[in-house]
Parts: C-alpha cells; structure tokens; sequence
C-alpha cells in the first residue's frame, strides 16, 4: 500500500479535515524511508478545536443513547472494513510486525463495539434512602455525568487501539475529544478520524491534532479540557498530573511487568514459549511486556534452557514480512538506550544469555541473569526486548521481587495451586494479576490500569467511562417506597 499521498494527511478540527500550518514527517522505523507527510495545525485551529469542543459538551451530553452507540457501530464497522489498510498504516507507522498489527486492528474493532454495547446500557443506580427515619419518602436518583471534553494524549506503541481506549468511552458518555496522537505515529488516528467524519456526529465532538509534544502543555493547562487521558512515559505523565492539578488527569504509564514460573507448573515449555512471545511482541514495546521473569529454583535448570531456545527461535527482520517475529523498536536512538541499559546491568555483573546487540532500530532478544536490583534494565521500564531472569527460593521470596518495583501495571504468576493464585490476587502490588499466562494478556473490557509509578485511573471501555464521569445525584422527596 501506498502510505504517501499527494497533500499532507489532513489534521481533523473539530470534526473537519483541514490542512495546517506547518507538517510533519513520518518515517518507518526499519529503514528510515519516507511513510507520509502529516499536516501540524497552528495555534488558530488548535483554537477552534478546544473552542468547538466546549460549545457542544452541553448538548453532546445530552445526546440520545441510541445515537452515540450508532456512530460507534458504525467506526467499529468501518475499521472492519479498512483493517488490511490500517495494519499496513500501523507497521508502516510503528515497524511493529504485521501479525500485531492485524491483532491491533481487530482490538480496536473491538473497543468500538464495547463502547456501543455500553453507551446503551450506562443507567446509572437508584438508591433508597429511607434507611433512617429522616429519609423516610426520599430517593436517590444517582447518574453518571461527563466531567467535560477530554484532551487524550497517545503514544505510539499501540497508534490505533490506544487512540481507541481514548474516544471511544468518551463518545459512549457523551464527552468531546481532542486527541493528541503520538508525533511518529500520527496516522491511524488520522484514519481513524475519517471513520468519525462519516458518522455526522455534531461539529467539535472530535478533533485529532497532530501537534508537537512540545505544543500540547498549552492544551493540558486549557480549562475547557477538565480531564486529561494520557498514556506514555512516567515522567512525562507525573509532570503533567503536576502541571494540572485541578483537573481530572488519567495516566497509563509503564512498567517492568515480572513473570513469575512456581515450581508447580506442569508445562515449562509452553511458559517458557508464552514468555519468550510476550518479552518480545511489538520488541518489548508494550507497558506490559514481560521484562522480569522470576523462575523458582526447583524448576529452574528446565525452565532456563526452553527460555533461552525459545528467545533465539524468535526471528528478527522487516516487520512486513510475515515470518518476522520481531521488528525494529521505534528508533534508533531507543534502541541505543535499550543497548546501554543492557551494557550497564552486564557492567554491574549481569550474564547476556543470548542477544545484547542491534543493528539500527532492531535490539536482538536478549535474556540477562544475575541482574543487579539497582540496574535500570530491573528497576526501570526498558520497553525493549529484553528478559531478565532471577531465580528465587520460593513463592514468597517471588511475590517479594515483584513488589520491590517502582511500579505496578499486571504481573503473570504461572501457577495451579489455587491457593497461591488467591494469595497472588491479594499480595501482589499490581492493577492485574494474570494466573497461568504472562502479565501483557489484556482483554480490552477489562479494567487496566496500575499502581505506584505506573499511573491512575483506569481504561477498559466501562472503566473508563466511569472514570470520564461523574456521579450526580437528584433526591426525590415525598415517594411512596
Ligand atoms: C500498553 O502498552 O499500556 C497497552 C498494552 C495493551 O493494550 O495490550
């Protein structure tokens, strides 16, 4: 497919396609070459966009349910419809594998049908109120409101579904949104905002502004954006909590998401395989990427070896090609980051198991042992496709490691003694625990989100919508019950 077009790829204000004051250049992360030429709104238009989007919140709000659900259907629909082109876009955009991108895509169709699903069913609760004798009579009417437009900040890991977990709950509850897509991959959203245009949804219900991270502090201090959703990096999303406190500010940020295999698990093969995929899908570029993988002694010298033959049968390459399992990270200069992490933990007496090198964009998968604590390929969030093992005594000793993290998003424990799940459930500092598979298992209808450095609030189509609301409650005097 043909990703470059003869104008740059118009940027959406408030609902219309226009081109900007300056542009944008994409390019692919494999090989550098030329992707597309994105319009970069200025100031007037980023004006516009913030403006219509307060206009219509009052009635945008009050829409009909049937009438939101409809025009999601009807993205949901059309990424069906466009989803070969869009995968394309994707791996063009972002140099994940084709493989991922079409998982992407489907995700993304997902999303929109949830929030179509939800949008019709999102009631709110009734609440009785005669539980004293002062309440006699009296009910609660208690309904969930939009806090107001959102301003959603992407990254580029996921282009297309992360922009997805942004608008589409927020058209479910009725709240405009302003999407700022990540400055390298601004494209399917742009795509994605050609599918809203088709719905006729009012002016200012939507706009993507493909804009310079450095232009979006003017969009996050704007009071006619109450919330703020943003997905990205810790210290980006901390400092615009910090710039915004007086709004309601959502941050998915990262994490170093541990794998912990116990003794009891009958499959170390298929574990090993499970976690060889996911510290490596997208290159490691996902917040819930396997980074730590914590083995109990008992199991380790079989479960190391299938580790290890299972990180090398991953092969490396152009991302279109279908029998690549790993691509490029998203530039060069973050795989020469991923590559000096890896040079300071063998510094600091970590062993490479295999991989430790790149070549351009693309980090060889790499699995370390003996990784110091303090090392930032263990402490910090590497986003690449490196693994580091440590091997523990015992479950505790496991649930331990987890949770002398910085961080918190999901952990995977593979285990089959219910017990230790339960105990997992509840001990371990995290926003997911997954039982019996890897922490980047993620349906898009579940709650997601962390704790600690890793963020708050939570997506997840109805989780968010609750978090893009507020509840509004109206007592009714003089009932009879
Ligand atoms: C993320 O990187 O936070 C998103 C992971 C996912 O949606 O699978």
């Amino acid at each position: 497919m043909d990703t470059i077009t003869p104008e740059p790829r118009p940027a959406w204000i408030a609902g219309r396609a226009e081109q900007g004051s300056g542009t944008l250049e994409v390019t692919h992360p494999f090989d550098g070459s030329e992707v597309a030429t994105v319009a970069v709104p200025g100031p007037d238009q980023v004006e516009r966009a913030v403006a219509a989007a307060a206009a219509v919140a009052p009635a945008f709000r009050r829409s009909p349910a049937h009438v939101r659900a409809a025009a999601l259907d009807h993205v949901s629909r059309g990424l069906a419809t466009r989803a070969e082109e869009l995968a394309e876009v994707i791996t063009a955009e972002n140099g994940k594998p084709f493989k991922w991108a079409e998982v992407e895509v489907k995700r993304a169709i997902s999303v929109f049908r949830l929030a179509a699903e939800e949008a019709r069913r999102f009631t709110g609760d009734v609440q009785r109120l005669d539980t004293d004798a002062g309440g006699e009579g009296r009910l609660a009417l208690v309904r969930r409101v939009p806090r107001g437009p959102v301003l959603g900040i992407a990254p580029f890991n996921f282009p297309l579904n992360l922009v997805a977990h942004k608008v589409a709950p927020s058209l479910a509850v009725g709240a405009p949104i302003i999407v700022k897509p990540a400055p390298r991959t601004p494209l399917s959203s742009l795509i994605l905002g050609e599918l809203l245009a088709e719905t006729g949804l009012p002016e200012g219900v939507f706009s993507v502004l493909p804009l310079g991270n450095e232009d979006t502090a003017k969009l996050v201090a704007d009071p006619r954006l109450p919330v703020v959703s943003f997905t990205g990096s810790g210290p980006v999303g901390w400092s615009l909590a910090e710039a915004a406190p007086r709004k309601h500010v959502v941050l998915e940020l990262g994490g170093n998401a541990a794998a912990v295999v116990l003794a009891d698990w009958p499959d170390l093969p298929g574990a090993a395989a499970r976690i060889a995929t996911f510290g490596n899908y997208q290159a490691g570029q996902s917040c819930i990427a396997v980074q730590r993988v914590i083995v109990e002694r008992a199991v380790a010298d079989e479960f190391v070896p299938a580790l290890l033959d299972a990180v090398r049968g991953l092969k490396t390459g152009d991302p279109y090609d279908a029998t690549v399992d790993v691509g490029p990270v998203v530039d060069e200069a973050a795989a020469e980051r991923i590559v000096a992490w890896v040079d300071e933990a063998v510094a600091g007496g970590a062993k490479v198991l295999t991989g430790g090198s790149r070549k351009g964009a693309t980090v060889e998968p790499t699995v370390l042992t003996d990784v110091p604590a303090n090392a930032k390929a263990w402490a910090e969030e590497i986003f690449g496709p490196v693994l580091a093992v440590s091997v523990v005594d015992s479950a505790d000793e496991a649930f331990a490691a987890v949770n002398a993290s910085a961080y918190g998003l999901q952990a995977g424990v593979f285990t089959r003694d219910v017990q230790l799940a339960f105990r997992a459930s509840a001990e371990l500092e995290v926003g997911g625990v997954i039982v019996g598979d890897v922490p980047s298992y993620r349906a898009d209808q579940m709650p997601y989100g962390g704790v600690k450095g890793s963020g708050v609030g939570r997506e997840g189509v109805l989780a968010a919508m609750h978090d893009l609301t507020e509840e509004r409650v109206t007592v009714f005097t003089g009932i009879e019950l």
